[in-house]
């Protein structure tokens, strides 16, 4: 694989890229049981910073719950991490001041140790901007039941551009539903949900179309593969409600910032495809796509190869944001050369 940094961050070990291997016959690999985040770091002022980092580390501990996997207060993956990770005792110390979750006994995590990882392995990696990935995996283990298995963690952190490359994307609405709420639980970030989110987008690029869009089970609107959406109308905002979608961060954010800093409406609701003709513009939103204008849907264009106005001043001031450009947001940052957060 090429290499796309220098180290990552296993079980509270700083390894090469190139020695991070797993064993074939994992059982996350196998069965998609895994949980992980896609986080984003970002330059600004005062020096990298991470964006809205505890959230998503909130988010990721939660996914494992739903999986069943007890993070703070499984094994390592074998003694010899483990007791290394005993010996260096500064992840730990920083989880008080923190105002986290603590650690739950000597084995496991808590959310401040891995946040306190994940700025870590961007320092590590002396990286700027870039993607950081951490994921909580199974051990070796076959046949579904994942009882007994030991519990990994690694993060990932190296640099990623833009997720989509046009200024506005061509979207097909999928033939593959989103999965049914009661499939599954929509509000966790589980490898396995991203089977359903791989044949759509497959599908759509084979159909010429730059990305998907999924319906939910009733036929209204859900998300794209790997975002949320939003619509636009008369300066408000519409976007889907929750139930079959993943709620997600960048979402939460461009709903608060959109009603703050914009004055405008935001509406979470039911949208059927045959209401898109009655939108101005339309855009995707998430961690790897951040804004991105969506010009056409199936044959209905929108903005076509443009991006809308206020997709525009919406796109502009998330990427002011992150950026540190905007000192009500500061609290969403947390910068790489700070050991602990001090907000
Ligand atoms: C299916 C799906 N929906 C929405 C999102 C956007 O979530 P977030 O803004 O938390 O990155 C993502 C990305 O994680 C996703 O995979």
């Amino acid at each position: 694989m090429q290499k796309l940094a220098d180290f990552i961050w296993l079980n509270g070990e700083v390894i090469p890229f190139e020695e991070s291997r797993v064993h074939i016959l994992n059982h996350s690999l196998h069965y998609g049981s895994g949980v992980f985040e896609g986080i984003r770091c970002y330059e600004t002022d005062k020096g990298p910073a991470v964006f809205r980092l505890n959230d998503h580390i909130k988010r990721l501990f939660r996914s494992a719950d739903v999986m069943q996997m007890d993070l703070r207060r499984s094994l390592p993956a074998d003694l010899e991490s483990r007791e290394k990770r005993e010996r260096d005792s500064s992840t730990r110390s920083s989880e008080k001041s923190l105002g986290m979750t603590e650690a739950g006994g000597n084995d496991g995590w808590s959310e401040a140790e891995i946040v306190e990882a994940t700025l870590e392995i961007v320092r590590k990696n002396n990286l700027a901007e870039c993607y950081i990935r951490p994921l909580v995996f199974y051990g070796s283990k076959m046949g579904l039941d994942p009882a007994g298995s030991e519990i990994n963690i690694m993060i990932a952190a190296w640099p990623w551009g833009k997720y989509l490359s046009k200024e506005a994307v061509k979207v097909k609405i999928s033939d593959f539903t989103r999965i049914h709420p009661k499939s599954s639980v929509m509000t966790a970030k589980i490898s396995g949900h991203y089977a359903n989110s791989i044949l759509a987008s497959t599908d759509a690029k084979n159909n010429g179309f730059d990305e998907a869009l999924l319906l939910d089970y009733r036929g209204n609107i859900a998300e794209g593969p790997g975002e949320n959406v939003f619509f636009v109308k008369d300066n408000q905002l519409f976007t889907p409600n929750k139930g079959s979608i993943l709620p997600g961060i960048t979402r939460a954010s461009i709903i608060e910032i959109a009603q703050r800093e914009l004055g405008m409406r935001v509406k979470e609701k039911d949208i059927k495809s045959d209401e898109i003709k009655d939108f101005s513009e339309a855009f995707f939103v998430g961690t790897a796509v951040e804004v991105n204008a969506i010009g056409q849907i199936n044959d209905l264009k929108l903005t076509g190869e443009k991006e809308g106005e206020v997709t525009k001043k919406i796109r502009e001031l998330y990427l002011d944001i992150v950026h540190g450009k905007v000192k009500t947001y500061d609290k969403w940052l947390n910068l790489v050369t700070e050991k602990t957060l001090q907000k």
